[in-house]
């Protein structure tokens, strides 16, 4: 007999308690507990048997096989394309264009033979048809099925025997033994178990889309992801045409890498030379600009910093930051300051990535040191120059890692000269077209890079 229990979770974090309590005990959060009903299951249940344990070397090893999504760079996120069997979690704002994408790539597997099933929860399939027309093309592969209720899903799994299955979103779909509503935290949970035993019962392929919280986060936060095999962030500003996919967990592959798209009309399309997309057009550089050696995953991008300081009308400097670390900002400023005799403390200080980047690794801390003494001396840097780095406190330049591989796509993109650090163990790598610039400190960084 299956029983019904009342059972109180957070829709936080996910804690249950047995009774209802104003303010979760876990994550401290109020009014966030509500009542569900869940079926606990038969009691008394027979266990099921337990499989027998096999040698590894005899499980039949089959990593070659890879589902291709259509886009080159977007197979590499994945660690060379979908491995049969794993979840996939693509998380990010809604109008992002997460539908678009899921779209443009089942229409890519679909073509190459491969059936594959869309199960929209949020839009109807004539919606689906209008967007599939948009970005081109239609086959006859692609299902799609409107559904709300995650249990009619394993019915049209068994029935049509897709390779791949989108779930479009996870917070839209409902599992009818969970009585709260769609996308509270244990309904997340369980349409994601459910996907989880989909995809390893069938070896197939399983999308999960959800959306992100205001606070960044997907809904039923940490709930998810270690359900999963890998979660995607689709990341990118709704105001401008380029939007970013990161791995920030993936069983089959590394993370940290990304792969740059493009909004058009026809839909997605991937973007093959970004650095060329975050690089300000070839002309005389305006005082306050400096180009990074940056590095996204294994991909090496070059980004233009750019800092604008003056003096301040008001009693209190502002400082503002977009695509930066404002603490890191800050820092450089005081060393700035105290290493290379720069006085910064009455002026406003703006400093912004271009192109709606985010640059966080400490290897850009040279290119925004020089961007902010540009602006203070009213001095543009050399449009052939680059700079990779990162800052001590005592205002030394410190090595940065896989610096040849900056230095290559900064030649190929045609700049003539970099400002690197001269520590480090390895000898400074040569690489032809580029002429390369030691630097120990931020004071023989300030001598050279004007020059
Ligand atoms: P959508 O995939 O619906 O976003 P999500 O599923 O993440 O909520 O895409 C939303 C935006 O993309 C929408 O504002 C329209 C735009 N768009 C294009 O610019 N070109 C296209 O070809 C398509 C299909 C959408
Ligand atoms: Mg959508």
């Amino acid at each position: 007999m299956a029983r019904r229990q009342t059972i109180f979770t957070c829709q936080e974090c996910g804690a249950t308690s047995p009774k209802w309590l104003g303010r979760c005990p876990d994550c401290n959060s109020w009014g966030s507990v509500v009542e569900e009903l869940r079926d606990t299951g038969t009691s008394g249940r027979q266990a099921s048997p337990a499989p027998e344990p096999v040698p590894l070397t005899a499980i039949p090893d089959d990593k070659t096989r890879r589902i291709k999504s259509g886009f080159p760079e977007f197979d590499q996120v994945l660690g060379g394309g979908m491995v049969p069997g794993s979840v996939i979690l693509l998380g990010g704002d809604p109008g992002v264009g997460k539908s678009t994408l899921i779209l443009q790539i089942l229409m890519s597997i679909a073509e190459s033979g491969t059936r594959v099933l869309y199960v929209t929860a949020e839009e109807s399939i004539r919606q689906i048809r209008m967007r599939a027309r948009r970005t081109g093309t239609e086959n006859e592969n692609l299902l799609v099925m409107a559904a709300t209720d995650i249990s009619g899903i394993a019915d049209a799994v068994a029935n049509t025997e897709p390779e791949v299955l989108v779930l479009d979103s996870v917070q839209t779909l409902h599992h009818p033994d969970i009585s709260s509503a769609s996308g509270s935290i244990s309904q997340v949970r369980q349409i994601a178990a459910d996907a989880v035993s989909l995809a390893k019962s069938r070896d197939m392929t399983v999308w999960l889309i959800g959306h992100v919280t205001k606070d960044g986060a997907l809904a039923g936060p940490r709930a998810l992801e270690h359900l999963v095999d890998t979660v995607l962030y689709f990341e990118g500003e709704t105001s401008l045409n380029h939007r970013i996919i990161r791995a920030v967990k993936n069983r089959y592959g590394s993370t940290n890498e990304i792969a740059i798209f493009e909004m058009t009309e026809q839909g997605l399309v991937e973007v093959t030379d970004p650095s060329s997309l975050f690089l300000p057009s070839p002309g005389r550089r305006a005082p306050g600009s400096t180009i990074v050696m940056g590095l996204e995953g294994t991909r090496s991008l070059l980004v233009e910093v750019q800092a604008l300081v003056s003096d301040t009308p008001f009693p209190n400097p502002r400082r503002t930051t977009s695509g930066l670390d404002m603490a890191k900002v800050l820092l450089i400023l005081a060393v700035l300051d105290k290493r290379a005799g720069i006085q910064n403390s009455g002026l406003d200080v703006f400093v912004n990535v271009a192109g709606g980047l985010r640059l966080t690794e400490p290897a850009a801390d040279l290119g925004i040191a020089l961007a902010l003494v540009s602006s203070i001396r009213e001095i543009p840097i050399p449009e052939n120059t680059v700079f990779a780095g990162e800052l001590g406190l005592s205002g030394e330049v410190r090595s940065v890692v896989r610096l040849e591989h900056r230095l290559r796509e900064a030649a190929r993109l045609g700049f003539t000269r970099a400002v690197i650090p001269a520590s480090g163990s390895g000898k400074i790598p040569e690489v032809s077209g580029i002429s390369v610039i030691p630097v120990d400190t931020i004071e023989d960084a300030l001598e050279t890079a004007f020059s």
